[in-house]
């Protein structure tokens, strides 16, 4: 197939956090081309309850699949643990056999294990997330011996949406998740940014983590587990277009996403909107 069609790969996000993956992906990856889908009117996701971020997430992967994309990374844990594996067990055989989707937390798993020396590792992630068991349950299948704790951290999602990273209502609501997290495990050495949004607050995180716990942040991880998987399927990497385009739609205020984005992206953004069924 000609790599002048437009194929881009599609990076999907509840709102801005997947911008954290998308920035490491174009650096490993930067010939391809991109679509970022940041579904800011209906997040936070994190809240929402199996059935809504099942269905929203589809309805956004199915706008992908129909402005090119025939690979789309769900870059949000909370799509990838409520809605990933029905997508991809009964969605797609039906409505796109030959396109793929990909997700976070598998990749995530793969590499927390050779990080943890205590073998105590402790997972933030959104409610949508921490209570699937997501990453527990994946955990123990590749490491039986790693003892996982969790926090749900309602809050960080809406500081990052909002804009209100360098608040002292951001401190607060930090303090208190990293103090009730290392409660509940004290030999905790290893802690996996269960959400996207997080390495957007990863200053104030480190603030209050005593010295000696690595932070794991998803983006590079995630990037160098796209670059494998291009490797091991040329069929796929052949459909994919590159000619370093990205563009970025978002079903809320183009102005406000570009003002945010540009300053998470760390490049100018200049966002579409996109109008869904249920916004
Ligand atoms: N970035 C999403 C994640 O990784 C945030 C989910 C939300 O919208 O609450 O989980």
């Amino acid at each position: 197939m000609s790599t002048l069609s437009n194929k881009p790969i599609g990076v999907f996000d509840s709102g801005y956090g997947g911008l954290t993956v998308l920035k490491e992906i174009v650096n490993h990856l930067p010939e391809y081309d991109y679509i970022y889908f940041g579904d800011n009117a209906r997040a936070p996701y994190g809240s929402r309850s199996f059935e809504t971020v099942y269905h929203y997430t589809l309805e956004c992967v199915e706008h992908l699949f129909s402005m090119g994309c025939e690979l789309v990374i769900l870059a949000c844990n909370t799509a990838s643990a409520k809605a990933l594996r029905t997508i991809q067990q009964k969605d797609l055989p039906i409505i796109a056999p030959n396109k793929r989707v990909l997700g976070v937390i598998r990749p995530t798993t793969e590499v927390v294990g050779k990080h943890s020396k205590t073998r105590h590792v402790g997972v933030f992630g959104t409610i949508g997330t921490i209570t699937s068991d997501s990453y527990p349950i994946e955990i123990s299948k590749l490491y039986p011996q790693l003892k996982v704790s969790q926090e749900a951290c309602p809050m960080w999602v809406p500081l990052v949406e909002y804009n209100e990273i360098n608040t002292l209502g951001a401190d607060y609501f930090i303090k208190t998740n990293v103090d009730s997290l290392l409660s509940k495990d004290s030999n905790i050495d290893t802690i996996i940014l269960g959400c996207t949004h997080y390495p957007l607050l990863i200053n104030k995180i480190q603030k209050y983590l005593p010295e000696g716990i690595t932070l794991i942040s998803q983006g590079e991880i995630v990037a160098k587990s796209l670059v494998d998987y291009l490797n091991r399927h040329p069929e796929m990497e052949q459909r994919c277009s590159k000619q370093g385009k990205i563009e970025f739609y978002t079903t809320d205020s183009i102005d406000n996403f570009d003002k945010a984005a540009t300053l998470f992206f760390g490049k100018e953004v200049k966002s579409k909107h996109l109008l869904l069924k249920h916004t």
